[in-house]
């Protein structure tokens, strides 16, 4: 059996990734629509060797469809999904739109990937340093409960889209000539420059990003008791994400036991060489499917802490390929089928 599938935001950094992971993962598509604003419409992309046009999302666009990968930001989401789901499509979502709701699944393939049998039309993919993060840690909960999570993360331009990685090669250009940067897509200049993530924040003074790691951890892990707190920056790389996570058990966990556990851990790719001081690096997670590990080591601090090092390609396990694992989850368990019309709580 094959599927209708339009991606949403086709033209964007994420969707350009589903464009091509489709293709190369042999997903089964039976017919392909690539969905955009207005202001794509005209332009073509390339699909297993086939120009295909960028079509305006509308009523009519959303018409016969099995599946819809959608990345176009919140706003669109919330105006379209919906309308996807009554036309007798399930919708696969990247962006923050329904991730809390309690209806709407948020998974992680490798982490819950039961969740997703509930779903009532929309299913949620996941922030990007939260998918990164929980693939590399639920191994380690499992075994043992993890009862305190701390986090910094040094975040790549993709996660603000094409534009904003466009961006950055403009400002180091035009630093390395002598010239001003200009800051038109991000709050600030990020070549040659770091900034902490400029989402909203809150009365505690934690900014949106972080507050997804916190409430889209617990709900993804199933465990609202697990207290998280974590510091995002936003970093001069292009494409993948880094994080450096501060993991507290129940009871003591050695290094050792976290490394064997992950070397074998399902999207996990264990790299250190602590001989030649070599682990993840974001420039080398780039175009990789797997989270990259490292640098696990017991917290001096703590006797129940352990320290570790992730770096993972925001665009593809960060936010396309995570949507693609999805997709293929459904495909697997027979749970890619119209489900009644979306019905939305109001509560978050
Ligand atoms: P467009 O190129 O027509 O603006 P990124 O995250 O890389 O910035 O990409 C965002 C994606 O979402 C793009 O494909 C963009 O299309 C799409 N998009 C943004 N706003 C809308 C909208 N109002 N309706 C449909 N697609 C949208």
């Amino acid at each position: 059996k094959s599927y209708r599938i339009a991606i949403l935001g086709a033209t964007g950094a994420v969707g350009t990734e589903l464009l091509e992971l489709l293709e190369s993962r042999n997903f089964p598509v039976a017919e392909l629509k690539l969905l955009a604003s207005e202001r794509s419409v005209g332009r073509w992309l390339r699909f297993k060797g086939e120009d295909l046009p960028v079509e305006l999302v509308s009523h009519r666009t959303l018409e016969n469809l099995d599946l819809v990968l959608a990345s176009a930001g919140g706003s669109t989401s919330k105006t379209w999904a919906a309308v996807a789901v009554e036309k007798g499509a399930v919708v696969i979502d990247n962006s923050s739109a329904f991730r809390m709701k309690p209806e709407v699944p948020l998974v992680v393939p490798e982490v819950n990937p039961l969740a997703a049998a509930n779903h009532q039309g929309i299913i949620a993919n996941p922030n990007c340093t939260t998918i990164l993060m929980t693939v590399a840690i639920w191994p380690l909960h499992q075994i043992s409960p993890i009862k305190r999570i701390v986090a910094s993360t040094y975040q790549s331009a993709s996660g603000a889209g094409a534009k904003a990685m466009a961006e950055v090669k403009t400002q180091a250009r035009a630093i390395l000539q002598g010239q001003e940067p200009l800051a038109e897509v991000l709050p600030y200049p990020l070549a040659f420059n770091l900034f902490p993530h400029n989402s909203p924040l809150n009365d505690l003074g934690y900014c949106e990003e972080e507050m997804k790691m916190v409430n889209e951890t617990r709900k993804i892990f199933g465990d609202q008791q697990v207290r998280i707190s974590a510091t995002c920056i936003r970093v001069p790389v292009l494409r993948a994400h880094s994080e450096a996570i501060n993991l507290e058990f129940e009871s003591p966990f050695s290094a050792d036991a976290a490394r064997e556990i992950l070397s074998c851990a399902p999207g996990v790719k264990l790299i250190e060489d602590w001989k030649n001081n070599y682990f993840p690096m974001p420039m080398e997670a780039t175009g990789q499917d797997e989270v990259l590990v490292g640098r696990i080591r017991q917290d001096i601090s703590h006797p129940c802490g352990l320290e570790l090092w992730l770096c993972g390609d925001q665009i593809r396990k960060g936010a396309a390929l995570n949507a693609v694992q999805i997709a293929e989850l459904l495909v697997e368990r027979n749970l890619l089928k119209p489900a009644k019309a979306y019905v939305s709580s109001e509560t978050e």
